[in-house]
């Protein structure tokens, strides 16, 4: 079976030398990517900026941007999996092609709103079989994280608490919600989320 899984941030360049992103080190969605090769599967990871190493065998695609995260995910269909994990900026500023000098006052700088490249996929005429997404929350976990998998149309959700320090480091917390459960999958790292995940799917598609 194909599986896309997306990762990492996306940086979203102001000028030439200044950007704004999410943050993210990529390394639970390399784990979910890593686990799924090694259970068989034909893996397509879509990568913002990460220091992590491309893993073996697995398709790699390294882009900056939401946008082009979005081109890459669709140029990846069809997939009977898609995994969304990237931390995908909300926000692309108006892009300056001069570096923005000091001295002239406070920039003002226009946002627009990113594409929501899980929600596109959900509702894409290539939907894959599955689609998964997580919910990066800092209050009422399981509430917005609800309403996050019925707004985006995907079938589960793993709903992350972001309020203590999770990034970068290699344990998580998750609770996995779908459309008839939830569950508590208790603090552990994220090799062993990624494997849970995995186990998961098998048994969804058995
Ligand atoms: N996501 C996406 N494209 C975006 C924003 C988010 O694909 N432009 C995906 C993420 O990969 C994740 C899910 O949507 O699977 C939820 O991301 P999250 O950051 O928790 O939520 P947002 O949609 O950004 O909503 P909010 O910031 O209001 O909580």
């Amino acid at each position: 079976m194909k599986v896309v899984v997306t990762a990492g941030p996306t940086h979203e360049p102001i000028d030439p030398v200044r950007l704004i992103g999410n943050r993210s080190s990529g390394k639970q969605g390399y784990a979910i990517a890593k686990a799924l090769q090694e259970a068989g599967y034909n893996v397509s990871l879509i990568s913002g900026p990460t220091c992590l190493k491309d893993i073996n065998a697995v398709k790699m695609t390294r882009i900056e941007t939401a946008k082009q995260m979005l081109i890459e995910v669709q140029n990846a269909l069809p997939a009977d999996i898609i995994i969304c994990w990237a931390a995908v900026a909300d926000w692309a500023p108006e892009y300056s092609p001069q570096k923005i000098k000091k001295g002239s006052g406070d920039p003002q700088i226009t946002f627009t709103e990113n594409p929501d490249i899980l929600k596109t996929i959900s509702n894409h005429k290539q939907r894959p079989k599955l689609v998964i997404g997580f919910a990066a929350e800092t209050q009422n976990l399981i509430e917005n994280a609800t309403a996050k998998l019925h707004k985006k149309s995907c079938d589960w959700i793993l709903a992350n608490d972001v309020s203590e320090n999770v990034f970068g480091t290699d344990e998580n917390h998750v609770y996995l919600i779908t459309k008839s459960k939830q569950e508590d999958w208790r603090a552990m790292s994220k090799a062993e989320i990624a494997q849970k995940l995995v186990a998961e799917i098998k048994d969804y598609f058995k």
